[in-house]
């Protein structure tokens, strides 16, 4: 017997012992045969030690009644979206990288087992881009969830018996995407971000409204690099989470979160020729899908390009016995870019600093290199020359 899905404020002790046990007693086909494909190294032990970790035992009950049991990746993402309730909590959540990881799967599963759950009347919108293909995969997935819950899927909608609600909407081109919005929706749920442009993905997030107490709206995305988006969604939730984790000033409402098909331990034991077709892939699409780079579009003009080789941290002061000279690449109605480099004594090449114009008098142009170079302590006489 499954149990049927519970608020949380709903499940008394008695509850939660008999859905523990039933978790323990789970057929093979879910809960067991999970566990052991994902914590390969440590079954039960290791998932309770990911598992607080990461989120407190409501969470986790509420995944486990479903009979649902995350991997450690998926359980950082659970604990994101969670921490969306706190009054100064984030409000977007990105996951993104490679293929496989199980990004879809734990975007779905916290909206259906927790987020519906715990308010009942949720209304959430879940979109991603059409396709035979897709659309198959979608219903299996959402099978795989639900099916322990007490949860309908008819018309394009899973009905919860406490009146929450997904609807699932698909979408071909923008426009399409575009007519989900201006509706009102507690959380909006975009997979394959990058098949939107940044305008498309701002007008969808208009949407979200909420009338519940205790709910914060927000927007959960999941994505691969690549796409028409790549630009836009790098800066907004990749560079964002890299600043946050150097300490550098960053849009605090976001958090963006990494993955690559390592992560998903279960689909690599059930299905291992999945990983063997991502390594088959070459070029732009085998660091999209298989490594999940997202420094991708700066590697089309530099092949050898990464960011965690070739970015540091900023400098401050260039010692005195470095060379340092400017380059600059005119440019009027395009960007006119200068640049300041300088190089140590075991010949290492650094750019330090760049100022940027555009439809801007050349001598705003020289007064801002004049100062840009001040800002080192240094005068453009202190200079061999400028690269042009
Ligand atoms: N915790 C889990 N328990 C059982 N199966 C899982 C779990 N996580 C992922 N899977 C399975 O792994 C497969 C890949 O997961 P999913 O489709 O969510 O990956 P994805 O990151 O969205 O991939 P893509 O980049 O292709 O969109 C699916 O078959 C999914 O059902
Ligand atoms: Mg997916």
């Amino acid at each position: 017997m499954a149990l049927s899905p519970l608020a949380i404020d709903q499940l008394d002790a008695e509850a939660w012992e008999r859905a523990k046990r039933e978790i323990e007693q789970a057929d093979s086909a879910t809960g067991d045969a999970v566990l052991a494909c994902a914590y390969p190294d440590g079954g039960r032990g290791a998932y309770e030690a990911a598992k607080a970790t990461y989120i407190v035992n409501d969470h986790a009950a509420n995944f486990e009644r479903a009979r649902v049991i995350l991997q450690p990746k998926q359980l950082e993402f659970a604990a994101a979206a969670r921490s969306c309730d706190l009054p100064n909590g984030p409000n977007e959540i990105g996951f993104g990288g490679a293929r496989g990881p199980g990004k879809s799967f734990v975007v779905f599963a916290q909206a259906a087992l927790d987020d519906c759950q715990r308010f009942p009347g949720l209304k959430v919108l879940y979109l991603r881009k059409i396709g035979k293909k897709a659309k198959e995969q979608l219903e299996d997935l959402i099978r795989a969830v639900l099916r322990h819950t007490g949860a309908e899927y008819v018309n394009s909608e899973v009905r919860f018996p406490n009146k929450s609600k997904i609807v699932i909407g698909h979408f071909n081109t923008e426009k399409e995407a575009l007519n989900y919005a201006g509706l009102e929706y507690d959380l909006i749920i975009i997979e394959e971000t990058t098949q939107l442009s940044e305008k498309a993905y701002k007008a969808l997030r208009l949407s979200l409204r909420t009338s519940k107490p205790g709910w914060r709206p927000r927007l959960y995305n999941t994505t691969n690099p690549l796409g028409p988006g790549h630009l836009w969604y790098k800066k907004r939730f990749v560079d964002n989470e890299r600043k946050r984790s150097r300490g550098e000033s960053y849009e605090d409402k976001r958090r963006f979160i990494f993955a690559t098909v390592e992560d998903n331990r279960v689909l690599i034991a059930l299905n291992p020729e999945y990983l063997a077709q991502l390594e088959d892939l070459t070029g732009a699409p085998l660091r999209a899908y298989r490594y999940g780079d997202w420094d991708i579009s700066a590697g089309a003009y530099f092949t050898t390009w990464d960011y965690d080789t070739h970015v540091i941290d900023p400098i401050d002061e260039i010692p005195d016995n470095w060379d340092v000279w400017l380059s600059m690449d005119y440019g009027f109605n395009h960007w006119n870019v200068v640049q300041l480099h300088a190089q140590d004594g075991d010949g290492v090449i650094y750019t330090v600093d760049e100022i940027m114009h555009r439809k801007t008098p050349v001598e705003t142009i020289a007064a801002d290199i004049h100062a840009l170079l001040a800002r080192y302590g240094l005068a453009a006489d202190d200079l061999p020359g400028v690269l042009a």
